[in-house]
C-alpha cells in the first residue's frame, strides 16, 4: 500500500477521468479544479464527503461550518484572533448563543496509520493503566464522547440495510471522533444551530457533492426520509470522522517530523534543530516533566506518530476566565462524565501539535479549556511557577497582568491538582524560552486546503477505500449527470 503520510498524495493511481474537465476543454475555459486542491481526488469518496461536510456552511444562518471553529491556519482551532484574546468561546450561528470552552484542535485526535489501523484516541475507559488506574480516551475536554454513542447509546445501526462490505470498510471510523460529530455541532443551538437532522440532510441533498459522494461512498441514493434520517446522519458523522482521521487532516509534517526523518541516527539531538530547540526537547523529556502527560508513545519523543498527549485527564490549575460570556461557573471537566469527586476540574490533555500554528505572527491563540493563557510563554511560565508564586488578590486579571504582578490567580477548580508534575519546575528564563522554541517545532509546515468547487466525477471504484480496493468490486452506481450539471449552476 503506497500511502505516503506526510504529503498530499494518498496513493498512486491512474488519474480519474474528469467529466467536467472535458466540458472545460470544449469551451476553452478554466473549468479545471484549482491545482492546489487536486488532493480532493486522492481522498476516498467517504473522506471527500467528510471534508465537504466539514467545510460546508451547514448552519442556521448558513454562516458557520466546522471549519469556522477548527480552521486550517491555526492547526484546527478557532480562526479569530479577537475572540481568542477576548471571549474565547465562539458565538454560534444565530449570533447570540455561545458555549463556554475553547475549541480544541480537531487534528491528531485520531488518525489511520500506514497500514490503515486507527491510532490515537481510544474509547473512553474509566480505568486505563498509568500512574494509577485512571480514565483516559474519549473526545471533548471532559471526555463525554465516549466512542459508543452512535451504536450503544443511540442504538443506530450505521450499516443497516447495506452490503456487509461497508461495515468492514468503515467500522474503523466509529469511535470518539464519529461520536463527537454525531453529538452534534450541526444541530447544537450553541454552534451551527440547524433545527434538526432532517434539515441537515436536506441541505446536503441540495448539493451535487452531497448526492453524488453519498451515493458513491455508501452505494445508496441520498433520500432524506424521516424513517432513515438517523442512519443518514450517523453516516455523515462517519464521513466526518473518516476525513478527520485521514492524512489530509493529520499531516505529520512539522519541522520536528522532517528533522527526525532526515536525522542520521533518528535520535535527539537532531541535526536539523537549533541548539535551543534541542535543549527544549531535553527539558520537555527531563526537568520540565511535560512528557508525563504530553506523550503518546514511550519513546522519548522519537515516535513517528507521536501526538504529545497520553489521552488522560488532569487538573493543572488553570485560573478561571471571567471574560467568557456570562462568566460561567467553574468548569468541572471530567466530573461531568464520571460524577466522581476526584475528577473535579480535570480536563483532557490536549495534543501539542500545532500549538503555535497561526496565520500571521501577531495572531493571538488561546490555550487550555477556558483559553485564559494567550501565549506559549505565559503557559510555560505558569508550569514553571504556578505553586511558587503568591496568589493574586484580584482574580479578574489577565495572564499578562498576573505575570507583571508576579502572582497567579487561584485555580478555577482548587481540587485534584497535578502538583506532582506541575507548578515548581525550577527552570531558568533560558529554559522556558527553550521549551517554547521546542513547542514551535511541532507546527505543521503545510495546511489543509478547503475543497475546490465540486465537479461531478465518473465513478472510480479505487476511491471506495484505500486498503481494500481489489476486494470490493462494485457496479458503478447509476448517476444522472444531466441533473448534477444543472444543479451545479443552481447552488
Ligand atoms: C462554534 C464553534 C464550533 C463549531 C462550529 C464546531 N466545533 Fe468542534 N468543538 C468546539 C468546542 C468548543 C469543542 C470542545 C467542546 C467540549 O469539550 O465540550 C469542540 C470539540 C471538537 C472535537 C473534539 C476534539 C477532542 O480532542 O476532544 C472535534 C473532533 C470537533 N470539535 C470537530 C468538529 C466538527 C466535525 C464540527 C462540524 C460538524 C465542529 N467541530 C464544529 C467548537 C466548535
Ligand atoms: C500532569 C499532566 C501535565 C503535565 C506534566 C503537563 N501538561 Fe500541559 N496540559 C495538561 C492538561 C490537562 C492541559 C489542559 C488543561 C486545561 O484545559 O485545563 C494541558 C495544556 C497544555 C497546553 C495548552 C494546549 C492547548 O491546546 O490549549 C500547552 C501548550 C501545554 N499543556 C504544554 C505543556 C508543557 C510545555 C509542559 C511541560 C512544562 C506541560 N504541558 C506539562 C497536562 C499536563
Amino acid at each position: 500500500m503506497s500511502k505516503i503520510l506526510n504529503g498530499i498524495m494518498l496513493k498512486k493511481k491512474k488519474k480519474i477521468q474528469h467529466y467536467s474537465a472535458v466540458i472545460g476543454l470544449m469551451f476553452g475555459v478554466g473549468f479545471l479544479p484549482n491545482a492546489a486542491n487536486a488532493s480532493d481526488q486522492d481522498l476516498t469518496y467517504l473522506e471527500e464527503m467528510g471534508k465537504r461536510l466539514f467545510f460546508e456552511k451547514i448552519s442556521l444562518s448558513r454562516n458557520m461550518s466546522c471549519s469556522t471553529c477548527h480552521t486550517a491556519g491555526t492547526g484546527g482551532t478557532n480562526g479569530d484572533s479577537d475572540t481568542n484574546l477576548g471571549q474565547v468561546a465562539v458565538t454560534g450561528s444565530d449570533g447570540v448563543m455561545v458555549g463556554n470552552l475553547k475549541p480544541p484542535t480537531n487534528k491528531y485526535a485520531q488518525f489511520l496509520n500506514e497500514v490503515g489501523d486507527p491510532e490515537g484516541l481510544k474509547l473512553f475507559d474509566v480505568a486505563c493503566p498509568g500512574f494509577a488506574p485512571a480514565p483516559c480516551g474519549g473526545a471533548f475536554w471532559n471526555g463525554r464522547a465516549e466512542g459508543d454513542l452512535i451504536e450503544t447509546v443511540h442504538n443506530i445501526d450505521v450499516f443497516a440495510g447495506l452490503n456487509s462490505k461497508y461495515e468492514s470498510m468503515y467500522k474503523k471510523y466509529l469511535g470518539p471522533v464519529a461520536d463527537q460529530a454525531h453529538a452534534s455541532p450541526f444541530i447544537n443551538p450553541l454552534e451551527q444551530a440547524k433545527d434538526d437532522k432532517f434539515k441537515v440532510c436536506t441541505q446536503v441533498r441540495g448539493t451535487t457533492w452531497g448526492r453524488q459522494l453519498y451515493q458513491y461512498a455508501w452505494g445508496e441514493h441520498l433520500y432524506c426520509s424521516y424513517r432513515q434520517v438517523d442512519e443518514i446522519f450517523a453516516r455523515f458523522a462517519v464521513a466526518l470522522s473518516a476525513w478527520q482521521m485521514s492524512s489530509d487532516n493529520n499531516r505529520f509534517d512539522s519541522k520536528r517530523d522532517i528533522a527526525l526523518k532526515h536525522d542520521e541516527d533518528g535520535l535527539f539531538d537532531l541535526d536539523g534543530f537549533t541548539e535551543q530547540e534541542n535543549d527544549g526537547h531535553d527539558l520537555f523529556y527531563g526537568q520540565a516533566r511535560c512528557f508525563f502527560c504530553h506523550q503518546s508513545g514511550n519513546d522519548q519523543g522519537v515516535g513517528k506518530f507521536e501526538r504529545y498527549t497520553n489521552d488522560f485527564y488532569f487538573n493543572i490549575g488553570v485560573p478561571r476566565n471571567h471574560e467568557i460570556p456570562n462568566d460561567p461557573e467553574p468548569d468541572l471537566g471530567l466530573f461531568a462524565t464520571t460524577s466522581q469527586n476526584n475528577h473535579r476540574g480535570e480536563h483532557k490533555v490536549p495534543t501539542l501539535r500545532n500549538v503555535d500554528k497561526r496565520p500571521y505572527p501577531s495572531f493571538v491563540k488561546a490555550y487550555t479549556h477556558n483559553g485564559w493563557f494567550k501565549s506559549l510563554e505565559q503557559i510555560v511560565h505558569f508550569y514553571n511557577t504556578a505553586t511558587v508564586k503568591a496568589t493574586c488578590s484580584n482574580e479578574y486579571i489577565t495572564a499578562e497582568q498576573a505575570i507583571a504582578e508576579n502572582c497567579w490567580p487561584a485555580p478555577e477548580v482548587n481540587e485534584n491538582l497535578a502538583g506532582f508534575a506541575v507548578g515548581n519546575l525550577r527552570l531558568s528564563a533560558d529554559d522556558e524560552a527553550a521549551l517554547v522554541a521546542y513547542l514551535k517545532t511541532l507546527t505543521d509546515t503545510t495546511s489543509v486546503e478547503p475543497p475546490s468547487v465540486y465537479l461531478p466525477y465518473t465513478y472510480d471504484k479505487s476511491r471506495l477505500d484505500h486498503n481494500d480496493e481489489e476486494s470490493y468490486e462494485q457496479e458503478a452506481p447509476i448517476y444522472n449527470y444531466r441533473e448534477s450539471i444543472r444543479s451545479r449552476y443552481m447552488r
